[in-house]
């Protein structure tokens, strides 16, 4: 899916940023980047995490152009962009946060506008293979100011794309987007992975970068707190919950001490979410203390909120430090 000419960087690394910061308007209250650096292997799927206002739109729109950086160095598939302006721009596609798309252009319009934006020649126009992938095909002939939200959100994914860049990077690409649709991004996304595209994704919801990325960076109020494979992040945490629904709201005190025997929990009109770490409690456990209590059980599931927790635990001591 990418050109053969963009061959990879001598050190493999997709995006190098060294001693990046950003000062919006020369005032110091404005920090946005603070002295961050970063390395994005060649090949990954990199999630960057933060709390609004952490700064990761602040950083993709200096990969993309869009923000002149105050410092640092950022050299994108091994251009740096302060010597090489044009050509690193074209190693990467942006799909940005705001639904900024022409209105009175239809998706079809838009794409082929883009790709010659992009000096692609005409015979390398993939404008119906990406409204396909996108699911966009029946709309390729409609204003784009008369799409829903999900499908302009596509139909960004479908414009960074037009020069097949060997770099795509999503800022939050689900956002307002309906599951079913949410499910078929993430495949896709893992597609273009698995043929070459380094990708790199910013979302607030973690399970997507949970089930997505193999590299996870967080950043909070312009630093960069946490920068680890996937994997080692979460080995910090084994958290699980249950969730059991209930047939009606009666949960008495008795009830809730022996559900506290078994993990931290959490009640919300007829719905139990019981914190536990499965290398404490035993699933025997579990069920032999539900048995002990009059709980009317109409459902239960379990989930790992892994990452949910990592995450929310080092913003909390990024806050105390
Ligand atoms: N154009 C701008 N002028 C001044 N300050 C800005 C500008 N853009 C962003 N900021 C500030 O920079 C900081 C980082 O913002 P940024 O948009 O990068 O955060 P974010 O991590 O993308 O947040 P979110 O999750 O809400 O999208 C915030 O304090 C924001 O108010
Ligand atoms: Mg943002």
């Amino acid at each position: 899916m990418t050109e053969k000419y963009w061959e990879v960087p001598h050190n493999q690394l997709a995006l190098q940023i060294e001693k990046l910061s950003k000062i919006y308007n020369n005032k110091v209250k404005n920090i946005a980047l603070d002295d961050i650096s970063l390395n994005i292997p060649v090949g990954s799927i990199f999630g960057l995490l933060g709390p609004n206002g952490a700064g990761k739109s602040t950083l993709i729109n200096i990969i993309s152009g869009a923000v002149i950086k105050t410092s640092g160095k950022v050299c994108i598939w091994g251009l740096d962009i302060d010597k090489y302006r044009k050509q690193s721009k074209l190693a990467v596609g942006v799909v940005p946060q705001e639904l900024n798309i022409d209105a009175f252009f239809t998706p079809k319009e838009t794409l082929n506008l883009h790709s010659g934006m992009f000096n692609v020649p005409k015979n390398k126009w993939r404008t119906n293979e990406l409204l396909e992938l996108m699911n966009l095909t029946h709309e390729a002939e409609t204003y784009s100011r008369n799409l829903s939200g999900g499908m302009r959100r596509r139909l960004l994914v479908a414009k960074a794309m037009v020069h097949s860049p060997p770099i795509v990077i999503l800022d939050e690409p689900t956002a307002g987007v309906d599951v079913e649709l949410r499910q078929k991004l993430w495949s896709y996304f893992k597609k273009l992975n698995k043929l070459g595209v380094t990708i790199i994704l910013t979302t607030h919801y973690l399970e997507e970068a949970e089930f997505l990325c193999d590299h996870i960076a967080i950043i909070n109020k312009g630093k960069i707190i946490a920068n680890e494979t996937k994997k080692s992040l979460l080995s910090q945490s084994n958290q699980k919950v249950i969730i059991i629904t209930l047939t009606n709201n009666k949960i008495t005190e008795k009830d809730k001490s022996y559900i506290n025997n078994i993990g931290n929990v959490k009640i919300h009109k007829n719905k139990l979410k019981i914190y536990l770490d499965p290398k404490y409690t035993s699933m025997n456990k579990i069920i032999e203390t539900l048995y002990k209590t009059d709980l009317k059980i109409l459902d239960l599931s379990t989930k790992s909120v892994r990452l949910e927790e990592v995450f929310v635990n080092l913003i909390k001591d990024n806050l105390i430090k």
